[in-house]
C-alpha cells in the first residue's frame, strides 16, 4: 500500500479492513505519548476511528498533515486501516528565502510557509540584508532602512527594471511571520549579513567600511567588494546593537551571519586590520574572518543563540566549532573538518537544492537523489549534519507566482529528502504523489512549475541552462565574476603565504 502523502513517512503497516467516515467529518481521538520523540507521531487508522499519538505539538501537528493529505486523495470517505510511526531522519528541513533582490509582501511569505508546512519543512531561513537592500526595521539605526531599504532600479542579468525599488518588515511585520511560524512549529532564522553583502549597509553607514568610502545601495547581482571593516571598535559596536535587536524579535535559537562571498581586499590595506592581525596572530585574511565571525557568535550566547554562517567563512580553518555552517559550494572537505572537530552543518549544495536554478540546471530527479553526505565523517560526528535546506535566491524572481514555480515541486522534493527514509528514493513514485498534492497547493495559492519541466531530456536542459546563463549573464557579468574567480585564487595564496 502507497499512501498519498510526502514526505513518506518512516513505517506504514497496512491492517485489515477501513474506516468510512461520517459527512461530518472523522472521529480523531490525540494522546500524550511521552515516549515518542520531538515531532514524531504515531497514526492509527482503524475501523472505529483515528488515534494520533505524540509527545508534542509538533508531533501532533506533523500527524494532522499526513492525515490531511491521506483524506483528501483517498476517495468516498473511506480509508485504509494502518498504523503509520513516523518521524524524521532530519532535524533541520528548511527554506530559504531571499527577500532583498525582490521583496514579498507578510501575506506571500505565509502562502509560502503553509507550503512549506503541508511537506513537514520546520525552518523558515529568512535572508534579509544583502548589497541590494535592508530589509528589516532597525530602531538604533533608522539610516538602514531610510537609505539602504531602496534602489534606484534594478538591473540583474539582462533583467531592468525601471524605477525605484524598495521595502522593508517593520517589527510587527517580523512578529506576525513569527507568530505565524510558531503557531506551525517552524522556526525562523533571520539572516544578517556580515561582512560582506553589506553594501546596504555601508550606503546608510559608510564610515563601518575599512576605507569610510560613500557607496550606493547595489542595483545589481554578483560579488561586490564591500566589506565592513572586521577590526574597529565602532563597526563591532555596529553589529552588536543591530543583532541586540534581531535577537528580541526572533524567538528561535539561532542567527544567521552570512559570511559568504566577503572579498578581504579591503581588510589587506587597512591599518585596524592588519594592526588586529598582527596583535591577535592572524596569518591571514582568512582567519581574520573567521576571528570575527566567533566574536560574534560568542556575543549572541548572551541571548542563548548560536550563529550560523555559508561555508565560505570555515576557510580559515579556525571557525569555532560552536557555529553552524551551512555548505552550498567549494571544497566539502572543509565541511568535514569542521563537523570532525564537532561542529554542526547544514547541505544546501548548490547544484541540488537551489531552487533559484532552472529545472534544466537542476531537475527535480536531480533535487530527489543527488543528495550527498561529506566524506569522511567521524562516526561520533555524523550526527552533525542536521538537515537539508533549499535557497532561493530572487534575482530574476520578480513575484510570487514565480517564487512558486522555481519553488516546487523541488523543494517537496528535498523535503522528503530530509524527512524519509534514504531507502524512499523512486523519483517516478515520488512524482506521482506530488501530482495528487498539486490541488492541495494550487488552493492555497501556490502553482508549481508543470510536469513537462520537472525532469526534461537532455538536449531540453542543456538548451535551458542555455537559456538561464545567457539571461543572468552579460558581458559585464562575465568580466566580474572572471574578477571573483581570480580574488579567490588570491585568498588560497593569502593562505599558503601566511
Ligand atoms: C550564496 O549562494 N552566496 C550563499
Ligand atoms: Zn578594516
Amino acid at each position: 500500500m502507497k499512501l498519498p502523502v510526502i514526505p513518506y513517512p518512516q513505517q506504514v503497516k497496512a491492517l485489515e479492513g477501513s474506516y468510512t467516515f461520517p459527512e461530518s467529518g472523522p472521529q480523531i481521538r490525540r494522546e500524550t505519548v511521552h515516549e515518542l520523540a520531538e515531532e514524531a507521531y504515531k497514526l492509527t487508522i482503524s475501523p472505529e476511528g483515528i488515534l494520533i499519538q505524540s509527545a508534542s505539538e509538533s508531533g501532533f501537528l506533523n500527524a494532522g498533515r499526513t492525515l490531511r493529505q491521506i483524506i483528501r486523495h483517498t476517495p468516498n470517505r473511506t480509508l485504509p486501516c494502518c498504523v503509520i510511526q513516523d518521524f524524521p531522519r532530519y532535524s533541520h528541513r528548511g527554506f530559504m528565502l531571499d527577500c532583498v533582490r525582490h521583496f514579498f509582501t507578510v501575506a506571500e511569505i505565509k502562502k509560502l510557509i503553509d507550503a512549506m508546512a503541508m511537506f513537514k519543512m520546520n525552518v523558515f531561513h529568512w535572508h534579509l540584508t544583502d548589497d541590494q537592500g535592508w530589509r528589516i526595521q532597525i530602531d538604533r539605526y533608522p539610516l538602514l532602512t531610510g537609505i539602504g531599504s531602496k534602489r534606484p532600479y534594478s538591473d540583474f542579468g539582462r533583467d531592468y527594471e525601471p524605477g525605484e525599488y524598495g521595502g522593508f518588515y517593520t517589527k510587527d511585520d517580523i512578529r506576525e511571520i513569527v507568530a505565524y511560524c510558531t503557531a506551525r512549529c517552524i522556526e525562523v532564522i533571520p539572516e544578517i549579513e556580515f561582512p560582506g553583502h553589506a553594501t546596504s549597509i555601508l550606503a546608510a553607514y559608510p564610515e563601518l567600511s575599512c576605507d569610510g568610502h560613500p557607496v550606493q545601495v547595489s542595483t545589481r547581482g554578483g560579488v561586490h567588494t564591500n566589506t565592513i571593516c572586521v577590526s574597529s571598535e565602532k563597526t563591532m559596536e555596529f553589529v552588536q546593537n543591530v543583532l541586540t535587536e534581531v535577537a528580541g524579535l526572533f524567538p528561535g535559537k539561532r542567527i544567521h551571519l552570512g559570511g559568504d562571498e566577503a572579498p578581504k581586499d579591503h581588510w589587506m590595506n587597512c591599518p585596524h586590520c592588519q594592526a588586529y592581525m598582527e596583535e591577535h596572530g592572524l596569518k591571514n585574511a582568512l582567519e581574520l574572518q573567521c576571528d570575527f565571525t566567533n566574536r560574534v557568535a560568542e556575543f549572541l550566547k548572551q541571548f542563548g543563540k548560536t550563529a550560523v554562517v555559508w561555508s565560505d567563512s570555515i576557510k580559515g580553518h579556525n571557525l569555532s566549532p560552536e557555529v553552524t555552517s551551512q555548505y552550498w559550494v567549494g571544497d566539502i572537505n572543509l565541511t568535514t573538518e569542521h563537523l570532525n572537530k564537532g561542529g554542526k552543518t547544514i547541505m544546501s549544495t548548490c547544484g541540488v537544492f537551489y531552487l533559484d536554478m532552472s529545472y534544466g540546471q537542476t531537475a527535480v530527479s536531480t533535487t530527489y537523489n543527488r543528495f550527498t553526505l561529506p566524506p569522511d565523517v567521524l562516526p561520533e560526528c555524523e550526527a552533525g549534519v542536521l538537515g537539508i535546506e533549499t535557497p532561493l535566491w530572487t534575482e530574476f524572481i520578480q513575484n510570487f507566482e514565480r517564487l512558486a514555480f522555481q519553488a516546487f515541486p523541488r523543494a517537496a522534493a528535498a523535503a522528503e529528502r530530509a524527512w524519509s527514509s534514504a531507502e524512499i528514493s523512486n523519483v517516478d513514485d515520488f512524482k506521482a504523489r506530488f501530482k495528487l498534492l498539486y490541488t492541495d497547493l494550487m488552493e492555497i495559492g501556490v502553482t508549481p512549475a508543470p510536469e513537462k519541466l520537472w525532469d526534461m531530456s537532455k538536449p531540453k536542459r542543456i538548451w535551458d541552462a542555455l537559456k538561464y546563463w545567457h539571461h543572468a549573464m552579460t558581458r559585464d557579468d562575465i568580466q566580474k565574476f572572471i574578477a571573483q574567480m581570480k580574488r579567490e585564487r588570491k585568498e588560497v595564496e593569502y593562505e599558503k603565504q601566511s
